[in-house]
């Protein structure tokens, strides 16, 4: 399964490109990018320390789309992968066991200095230092940025090769490598593809089957049919 900031967005969380989206409000090149990074680390750390803000206020939690995947996962133990896109904490939050953020995780942080990666989720920025080195000015989000290698694509490679269901659910399929997985599991693997998401998206015609509508609807009901076949 692969997932995108759809499925958070009734968690109270942004997406991208939907109207009103994360980049109709500022530019990915001013924010997402090891280039953005070198420029302005400042207000790059400004732009995560917000997000990761809103993610630990009480009111951001888990939904029935999360929560009906980890079902999935319990009732079919060892057959079920989410791959996800978004960097918040949801699906861990949810139970998600068999989990591979691919673009990263905003509560956690990388030191360029030593390369140490730490669970992290106070506010940072250029004068932060690395708990385990000491050194400052080298703390940066454990995200991928635009131009940076997603994290596990081996893993995801050798799922995608062996599978027989796919799903995404809330995701434009606008960013490659993942816009283009299902390709892989339809024409690797002979998997069934199934489109959950709220409308057609750019990767619509790759698909088997659609099930448009809230995530929080068509994601439980489309998991009770899996588990009632
Ligand atoms: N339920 C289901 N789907 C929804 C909902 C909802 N309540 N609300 C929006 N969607 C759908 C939209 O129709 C859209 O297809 O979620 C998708 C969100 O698309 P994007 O905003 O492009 O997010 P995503 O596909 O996750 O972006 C991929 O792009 O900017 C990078 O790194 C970022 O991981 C992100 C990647």
């Amino acid at each position: 399964m692969l997932t995108g900031a759809g499925i958070s967005k009734e968690s109270g969380l942004d997406t991208f490109r939907d109207e009103g989206g994360i980049w109709s409000r500022v530019s990915l090149e001013d924010v997402a990018t090891p280039d953005a990074f070198r420029r302005q680390p400042d207000f790059v750390h400004r732009f995560y320390n917000d997000r990761r803000r809103q993610l630990l206020t009480g009111d951001v939690r888990p939904n029935a789309a999360h929560d009906a995947l980890v079902r999935l996962e319990r009732e079919w133990p060892g057959e079920v992968l989410v791959v996800t896109q978004n960097i918040d904490d949801l699906h861990d939050r949810a139970g998600q066991q068999n989990l591979i953020h691919m673009h990263g995780e905003i509560l956690k942080a990388l030191c360029l200095h030593c390369r140490a990666v730490h669970d992290w989720r106070a506010d940072m920025d250029t004068a932060t230092a690395c708990p385990s080195c000491g050194e400052a000015g080298g703390m940066r989000p454990q995200v991928v940025w635009f131009g940076e290698m997603p994290l596990e694509l081996e893993r995801i490679f050798a799922a995608l090769d062996t599978c027989s269901h796919f799903l995404a659910v809330g995701t434009s399929g606008a960013v490659q490598p993942a816009a283009g997985f299902v390709q892989q599991a339809r024409f690797g693997a002979g998997a069934h593809c199934v489109e959950l998401n709220l409308e057609p998206s750019d990767a619509s015609s790759a698909f088997h089957d659609h099930h448009h509508g809230p995530a929080t609807e068509v994601v439980p009901a489309y998991v009770d049919k899996l588990l009632a076949a």
